[in-house]
């Protein structure tokens, strides 16, 4: 790439949102400052990012969880890359929380020594690309399709935030043993939210009551969220970041399978292709349809 591109910024193969990227950290990431306790989300866009954010933060923070502070989501699990708030993360108590689309070769190298916990969430790439469809034509700062297979081409080359879904995924998966991670996926956390917060819980070694479990999955539906004014970004992405329509919102569907009302069956056998040359190594299951078990 050559960097001219309106949208992005490449840097050692990897592509930032170029407004809102803060180089300064991502040009020194071995400066920055890492905690042994720091908790890490990281993701490929459109993989369940924010509602992890509301998940954790619902588990951390007591003020979050009974609802007597009113702070958002992304002051609480910031993006640790952008940092939109412009944030001082030095000041943030332990154990912080922040939130990342990195690849694995772009983290800071003191990852390594595998006390920072890592919990990874991906979906199945047929409904990130869906979602990252409907996302990019909403967004000023993003690149929008005409058409699901302008996209499509765009996204199998990796031509969008978080550069190529399989590179990602794979990049993370195949180095797991170098990290402390954890990976589940969106359908998961769909199809059993309770299991996925005490697995979440339970790798975070935080131990919650039965009462605060029930008050973290409550708030952490999609129907709640939707509601919820420190965790649905409705602020952020209209009032900070900027919307072409007034149609679109940051927590769309919230569902598995939508895919199967946008893929022809053409373009889907082509995905499905990609997907199975890509991904024969990788046992990670992934979960295609809301029925599936
Ligand atoms: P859809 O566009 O398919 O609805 P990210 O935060 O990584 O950008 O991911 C955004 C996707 O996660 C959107 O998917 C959004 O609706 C979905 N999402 C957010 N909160 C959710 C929740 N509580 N339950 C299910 N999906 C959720």
């Amino acid at each position: 790439m050559d960097n001219q591109d309106e949208y992005l910024l490449n840097f050692r193969g990897y592509n930032f949102e170029r407004t809102l990227v803060k180089m300064n950290i991502v040009e020194n990431m071995d400066d920055q400052e890492i905690r042994d306790d720091d908790v890490f989300i990281v993701t490929y866009p459109k993989s369940g990012t924010v509602w992890t954010q509301q998940i954790l933060s619902l588990i951390y923070f007591e003020g979050h969880r009974n609802n007597t502070e009113n702070i958002q989501t992304i002051d609480r699990a910031p993006f640790f890359e952008y940092n939109n708030h412009n944030m001082d993360f030095a000041k943030m108590p332990s154990p912080r929380i922040f939130s990342t689309h990195l690849p694995y070769y772009l983290v800071p190298k003191v990852f390594k020594n595998k006390k920072v916990k890592i919990l990874y969430i991906y979906r199945n790439p047929k409904d990130v690309l869906t979602s990252y469809f409907h996302y990019s034509n909403l967004m000023v700062i993003l690149e929008a399709s005409n058409t699901i297979e302008t996209f499509m081409q765009t996204f199998l080359d990796g031509r969008v935030v978080g550069s190529n879904w399989f590179d990602h995924i794979r990049g993370w998966y195949e180095h797991r043993h170098d990290f402390n991670i954890m990976f589940l996926s969106y359908e998961d956390m769909k199809k059993d939210l309770r299991g996925s917060v005490l697995k979440i819980c339970s790798f975070l070694e935080k131990e919650l009551s039965k009462e605060d479990v029930d008050a973290v999955v409550r708030q952490a539906t999609f129907h709640n969220m939707k509601s919820d004014p420190r965790a649905n970004y409705e602020d952020i992405i209209k009032k900070e970041i900027g919307t072409r329509n007034d149609q679109g919102t940051f927590l769309r569907k919230g569902t598995i399978g939508d895919w199967k009302h946008h893929l022809t069956v053409d373009q889907n056998e082509r995905f499905d292709r990609i997907f199975n040359r890509n991904m024969k190594n990788i046992p990670l299951k992934f979960i295609w349809d809301i029925n599936e078990e």
